[in-house]
């Protein structure tokens, strides 16, 4: 409707359709239908009172799906409920599956670059920002049509490595097979630790390195060895969280292309010396510290491996736009990196995004205040136990309330995680998330739970109705104030993923989803679809509500059990 508007009002006054679009209001009284334009704007242009201009305009704007009629300086919009109401329950009903995805993405690809921890240390909570923000982005993409290729770029190089090499030196091959994370991992805070009192450990981690970067065999067996238990670790909780990747290529992949990276950088010719140190001064981009790419003693840096990542991505995927997800900590480098690849003047440097997003905060229940993921001994906060802990806590309501509920352990483990989940998905990425299991496992707050039960619900209505679901011959049932709210904001599906796409933000969906669910409670508590005369038409309010929540929880990475 916005669309049809836009291109009417644009071809009788000189502006373009996105000017027009930008400009397009929603009333805040749906009395005055769904959709407004301001004429103030055009008097200056034209030289006419606004009013008069509403007048004129209004009478030159028709359409069969919605009435013009200008109020005061404004034209208001009313769709025609009917016609609307027709228009989506057919392209509903026509691929019932596909509705809410597109193909607007068609041919373009795009690289999600998420997770990607840090190997040798278990995955912490704060992980999660970084996993499931970044696996909406994945699936927000794919539902709209773009080749989608999520990597997870290992933390997998790096002089720790010399301290666990160290550490490990003196044992032979078998008993490096046999080694579990635990040990690798021990052994690295162990060497820390001593590192600190004794500095030729230091040294010792420091010749250690040396070895894994000239490829010494027992150096590299340990570092293999440590990196596939990490993994493995690693996929064990991807697998609950419902995450994948198509590439694990790490840090340490690019090792031996940094040499050819940085003859690419210099050819350029914009790189200098600074104290011995290879640097690309980046003051013309209003960044006042330089992109470090060898420091004096010839060690590359992290930001070195990400420009030959970049470079290596694009020549492998030819990516429409590269997405990389971190906390905003992280700010700074992306800003840099991605200023030395314009200044490079590569093609793909202005498609290069970085996906900031806030601190999360945990509750702590003794001290009774909110803590960056820390217990109160230092020790961090596992992600693991989170899930552990929040899929028992659902277990214990259910137990409570569903006792008979089929599958009961694996809707406990649907409900934990997607509370946790969506906990996190629910605001802009940029802000700061507060993770309370008290919040999250609520069912009747903006809640995760809440919305699989909402969907949940609205399943088993479409259920007991038992029949084969077809277009309404008329409309009338479904063109009341209450049902109409629904199906519009039904119908907006597709227009909210395509705007989470382009603004990169999942919270966009979450909030359609809160929204829907929010009409479709009232109604559900107010309407008696199965007992009702038209149920036959009503039916279409809980199948669409509930394919179109499915759709949202699913873009935002959380299950949705069928019976709760
Ligand atoms: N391993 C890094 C960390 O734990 C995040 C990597 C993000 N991706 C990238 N291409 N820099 O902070």
């Amino acid at each position: 409707m916005k669309v049809e508007i836009a291109t009417q009002l644009a071809s009788l006054i000189e502006m373009s359709i996105d000017d027009v679009v930008k400009l397009i209001e929603v009333p805040k009284n749906t009395e005055h239908g769904e959709l407004a334009f301001p004429c103030f704007v055009l008097s200056k242009i034209l030289k006419k009172n606004p009013v008069q201009i509403a007048k004129d305009l209004s009478d030159k704007i028709s359409a069969n799906n919605f009435i013009t009629v200008p109020v005061g300086p404004y034209i208001n919009f009313k769709a025609n409920r009917q016609v609307l109401v027709k228009d989506v329950i057919s392209e509903f009903l026509a691929d019932t599956d596909k509705f809410g995805s597109s193909d607007f993405g068609q041919g373009k690809t795009i690289v999600v670059d998420f997770s990607s921890p840090n190997i040798a240390k278990p995955l912490a909570f704060h992980h999660i920002r970084s996993t499931m923000i970044g696996n909406s982005l994945v699936k927000m993409h794919r539902n709209a049509g773009y080749n989608v290729v999520g990597i997870n770029h290992l933390g997998d190089w790096g002089t720790q490595f010399g301290y666990i090499i160290a550490a490990f030196k003196d044992c032979d091959e078998e008993q490096i097979n046999n080694l579990n994370l635990k040990e690798i991992i021990d052994a690295y805070v162990g060497m820390n630790k001593a590192a600190k009192e004794d500095s030729s450990v230091e040294d010792m981690a420091r010749s250690c390195f040396l070895d894994l970067e000239s490829g010494h065999n027992k150096a590299r067996l340990i570092w293999q060895k440590c990196r596939d238990l990490s993994l493995a670790e690693f996929e064990r909780v991807y697998r609950r969280l419902g995450v994948s990747f198509d590439s694990n290529i790490g840090e340490a992949f690019f090792e031996d292309k940094l040499e050819n990276l940085i003859k690419q950088v210099e050819n350029a010719g914009i790189t200098n010396i600074s104290d011995g140190a290879l640097i690309v001064d980046l003051e013309d981009y209003g960044i006042t510290t330089p992109c470090l790419l060898r420091k004096s003693d010839g060690a590359t840096l992290y930001a070195t491996r990400d420009l030959a990542a970049a470079c290596y991505r694009y020549e492998t995927y030819k990516f429409d736009k590269a997405f990389y997800v971190t906390d905003s900590g992280q700010s700074l480098h992306f800003k840099q990196f991605f200023s030395v690849l314009d200044k490079m003047q590569l093609p793909f440097a202005k498609n290069m995004y970085h996906a900031p997003f806030g601190v999360l905060l945990v509750w702590d229940e003794t001290t009774k205040e909110w803590t960056k993921g820390r217990t109160r001994s230092g020790q961090i906060v596992l992600l693991e136990d989170i899930l552990d802990e929040a899929t028992k806590r659902a277990m214990d309501i259910i137990q409570d309330k569903r006792p008979d509920l089929a599958n009961k352990s694996q809707v406990a483990e649907q409900i934990g995680i997607g509370a946790v989940v969506f906990n996190d998905l629910k605001h802009r990425r940029i802000k700061d998330v507060k993770f309370s299991f008290e919040d999250a496992i609520n069912f009747e707050g903006e809640t995760g739970p809440y919305l699989q039960y909402s969907a949940a619900r609205a399943a088993s209505v479409v259920r007991k109705y038992g029949k084969e679901i077809k277009l309404p011959e008329n409309f009338n049932a479904l063109i009341s104030d209450s049902s109409f709210e629904i199906i519009k904001k039904v119908s907006t599906l597709p227009e909210v993923s395509l705007r989470a796409c382009s603004e990169g933000e999942p919270y966009i969906i979450a909030n359609f989803c809160l929204e829907l669910a929010a009409l479709f409670n009232s109604f559900y508590a107010k309407v008696h679809i199965l007992d009702n005369v038209d149920v036959d038409s009503l039916i279409l309010i809980p199948e669409m509500v509930s394919k179109a929540l499915s759709k949202g929880l699913s873009m935002l990475g959380v299950a949705v059990p069928e019976q709760m």
